[in-house]
């Protein structure tokens, strides 16, 4: 485990820990990384060199190099097999082999993913997807490092988002949910065998954060995890879950609701101009109908989520563990007035 301050700062610190790593054993060349197309994993430079936001990323050129990015797990617009989500996994994972083939596999140090992919509206992993990842990763000697800064405790319903997709990173990057977003903290959790060529002689990993694991937030943190236990929010989550989700597929009949999307307590609904050819918003639409409407009618109706369009326009949620079927009804409604007058006034 290693603490940092932020989300940003855990995925710089698992960047480094896979070079520091590989130097140590012998194979000081593998530096690249890998990560998916609109993904968000930071502001730091590293961080945003793994981020797939171009304009995100344009102000602050030339950023790391050695960062390499392929598609993500958006089926609803998926190049190939979108009416076959296990082919459209194999697919999308096989870019990854792909793309570690290409760089060389001896120059490759990591691939960066995040368990649901947050940037784009909440993309879920296809069946089968993170396990084929992992292989084409053990057969690399590549590291798959997890960025659960949003995923991780409870959000899926598991303690870490990988662990609802039955899948082991070597590393976990995590933030916001540790302490539920009371204190700020965030960190990584390493595979032991990582840890191995720090053990013996005189090697450390250089790296750190003043406040990093700061004894306020690290307290916040053990009573934040000791609710999850007295009040089984794991539980909770996994016994609620298949009700957000069925409470949300109601918006399908409006006709804004291109696509309903996500997993636990964490969903997208992107919005569509025609959900029969799935045509999008321009940007000065996306513009009018995200920052000109849906974010303060949505706020001011009281359901406080994101409006977003750093992909395609959606609108993303992601209550409080606690919540139950009194409060999907309450999300449900107040998005479908909402919604329906956003489609009213297009
Ligand atoms: C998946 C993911 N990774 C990394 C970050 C960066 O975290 P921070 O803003 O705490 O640096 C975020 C922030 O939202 C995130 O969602």
């Amino acid at each position: 485990m290693f603490f940092t301050t932020g989300g940003g700062d855990a995925v710089e610190s698992a960047w480094k820990l896979a070079k520091q790593y590989f130097t140590l054993t012998g194979k000081p060349a593998e530096h690249k990384v890998i990560s998916r197309a609109v993904a968000y994993h930071g502001t730091p430079h590293g961080a945003l060199s793994l981020t797939g936001l171009p304009g995100l990323k344009e102000p602050f050129e030339p950023l790391v190099p050695s960062a390499f990015r392929v598609p993500n797990t958006n089926i609803y617009r998926a190049p190939e097999h979108g009416d076959d989500p296990e082919a459209f996994g194999r697919w999308a994972a096989d870019r990854i082999g792909e793309a570690i083939e290409f760089e060389g596999p001896d120059t490759v140090a990591a691939v960066f993913l995040e368990p649901v992919q947050n940037a784009g509206g909440c993309f879920p992993p296809p069946p089968g997807y993170f396990q084929r990842v992992r292989e084409i990763c053990d057969r690399h000697d590549v590291l798959l490092v997890s960025d659960e800064v949003i995923c991780a405790f409870g959000r899926l319903g598991t303690m870490f988002g990988a662990q609802r997709f039955g899948c082991t990173p070597d590393i976990i990057a995590f933030a916001k949910g540790v302490t539920s977003g009371y204190s700020p903290l965030g960190g990584m959790l390493v595979a032991d065998r990582l840890f191995e060529p720090f053990r013996h002689g005189t090697a450390m990993f250089a790296h750190g954060h003043t406040f990093g694991g700061h004894p306020v937030s690290a307290a916040v943190a053990l009573a934040n995890l000791d609710l999850f236990e007295r009040e089984d929010l794991l539980g909770h989550v996994m016994r609620n879950r298949d009700a957000f989700r069925a409470t949300l597929e109601r918006l399908r009949d409006l006709p804004i609701v291109g696509d309903v999307r996500g997993d636990g307590y964490f969903y997208g609904i992107e919005m569509v101009k025609d959900r029969d050819t799935r045509e999008t918003f321009t940007e000065e639409e996306s513009e009018r109908l995200l920052r000109g409407f849906l974010d303060k009618a949505l706020y001011e109706a009281g359901l406080y989520c994101r409006a977003d369009d750093r992909g395609d326009p959606v609108v993303q949620l992601a209550p409080p563990l606690t919540c139950d079927q009194a409060h999907f009804d309450e999300i449900e409604q107040i998005l479908r007035a909402v919604l329906a007058e956003a489609w009213a006034r297009l």
